[in-house]
């Protein structure tokens, strides 16, 4: 379609120019302290999205951040294509590992870098921009409708409702999701799977108040090392979760998908290499792929306690807090391992300390059908765009909403992500190459056709 390739190239400098706008607005979820970032993203998108031609723009608050819908409805008889995306950034600290302030964007060796740039304001922005596209070239193959929140960082814990209340609005025939990662620039992919999440946070008090280390110290339980030991028993030597109950409802695979998966192109060495460490760590029996697709894992993702500024303080805490994460594949739930993880702890909890487990936010794991006229159409769109045809992947990654709209609106996802893994998600420096950005809206407007026509 030589359309699309002179409508990019014609308006390039100008999509990487809004692009940067909306990578300046600080829509951190996480911290209250940018709310009105937030709000301030999501009525750039709106804006973004009339511009673009879309109808019925709306920022629909929630008690929590808000959610940017917009539709453009040309026929009722033809499909419907729903874009969700988030606006929403994780927070960037620590801010002295990036070269360059995480809100102020920067390209260089053709990759644009800010928090953001690829999770996933760049590619939510990828579709407005394909839309656009469509709209003024006069190419639009079928009705489309907007969906791009502000709270994905945190859990979508508002969008769940708002669905459900919302499912008028929604109808539509496949949830298409730019918010993953393809393999390499050469070889692309489309996954199949996220998995799911339980995110929780521990608290283990000892003693009533903090000590002197020397006259209680080895007489008074320390919460500091019960805690390490506690979350140490969580895995055996052969990295298995010790949690009773953990892997029952865990689907296994058969040899056949087994091999299917470890086919996927996968250097261990280039990974160990760019991790810097001598050895990859995980459970037994499972190649890396595995460890990080389809295998359920527990992980701590924070622990404090006691005193940690400069110089000693010989202290022995009253309390130690640690916030673990668990990864979750299909059947598992996550409030059945959240309650799974909550008796077990407490359980192994010696006499003398108190233990509390608060739960975060969780999310359910999902797989998308490989064979559906979804993924044949965002397959065939790659392989048009890319030059090769996709692997079929499956990521590590959670989306929690993504198994609600199955649940809700009957709807199955096609995750046609266009980041790397070396974009640095959710780490200082994060970027996206403009290769992927301006592939990504080249590649979105023959999913439409294709799925428009495969429709039929
Ligand atoms: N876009 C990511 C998820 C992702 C990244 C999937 C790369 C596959 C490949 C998403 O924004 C994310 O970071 N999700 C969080 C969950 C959320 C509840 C904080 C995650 O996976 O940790
Ligand atoms: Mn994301
Ligand atoms: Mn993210």
């Amino acid at each position: 379609m030589e359309t699309i390739q002179n409508y990019i190239k014609t308006n390039e400098k100008r999509f990487i120019d809004e692009l940067i706008e909306l990578l300046k607005i600080p829509s951190v979820s996480a911290d209250s302290k940018y709310a009105k970032d937030v709000v301030r993203a999501a009525e750039y998108v709106k804006a973004e999205l009339v511009k673009a031609g879309a109808d019925k723009v709306e920022i629909c608050t929630t008690p929590g951040h808000p959610i940017v819908y917009g539709e453009k409805i040309i026929d009722p008889k033809l499909p419907t294509i729903i874009v969700y995306g988030h606006y929403d950034v994780q927070p960037a600290d620590p801010m002295n590992l990036w070269d360059s302030p995480p809100f102020e964007p920067v390209i260089k060796n053709g990759k644009i870098y800010a928090r953001g740039a690829c999770d996933d304001k760049g590619q939510v922005y990828m579709h407005i921009k394909a839309f656009e596209l469509m709209m003024k070239t006069n190419t639009l193959p079928c009705n489309v409708r907007f969906m791009i929140e502000g709270e994905e960082e945190v859990g979508s814990s508002h969008l769940g409702p708002w669905v459900k209340a919302n499912k008028d609005r929604l109808k539509g025939d496949v949830i298409l999701i730019s918010d993953t990662s393809i393999i390499a620039n050469d070889i692309p992919s489309i996954e199949s799977g996220l998995r799911g999440l339980c995110y929780l946070e521990v608290e283990v008090t000892g003693p009533n108040r903090d000590l002197h280390s020397g006259v209680y110290g080895g007489a008074v339980p320390n919460p500091i090392q019960v805690l390490c030991k506690m979350i140490d028993s969580l895995k055996d030597e052969n990295n298995h979760i010790t949690i009773p109950g953990f892997y029952d409802e865990v689907q296994e695979l058969t040899k056949e998908q087994r091999e299917e998966l470890n086919k996927t192109p996968f250097d261990l060495n280039e990974y160990k290499k760019d991790l810097d460490i001598d050895d990859v760590m995980g459970e037994k029996g499972y190649t890396t792929l595995e460890r990080t697709g389809i295998r359920p894992t527990l992980e701590l993702n924070g622990i404090w306690g006691g005193y940690i500024g400069e110089g000693a303080k010989t202290v022995l805490p009253g309390k130690a807090f640690a916030k673990i994460s668990m990864r979750l594949v299909p059947n598992q739930g996550s409030d059945k391992i959240t309650k799974l993880f909550e008796d077990h702890f407490k359980k192994i909890a010696p006499k003398g300390v108190k233990v509390i487990v608060k739960p975060h936010h969780g999310g359910e794991p999902v797989v998308t059908p490989t064979d559906s006229i979804a993924f044949k159409a965002a397959s065939k769109a790659m392989e048009t765009t890319f030059g090769k045809k996709p692997i079929p992947t499956r990521g590590g990654g959670s989306i929690p909403i993504v198994a609600l709209f199955e649940k809700e609106l009957g709807l199955k996802s096609v995750l046609m992500g266009f980041g790397l893994d070396s974009d640095l998600i959710h780490s200082p420096n994060e970027n996206h190459g403009l290769f992927n950005f301006f592939k990504g809206i080249e590649t979105i407007p023959h999913f439409y056709k294709n799925f428009t026509e495969m429709s039929k």
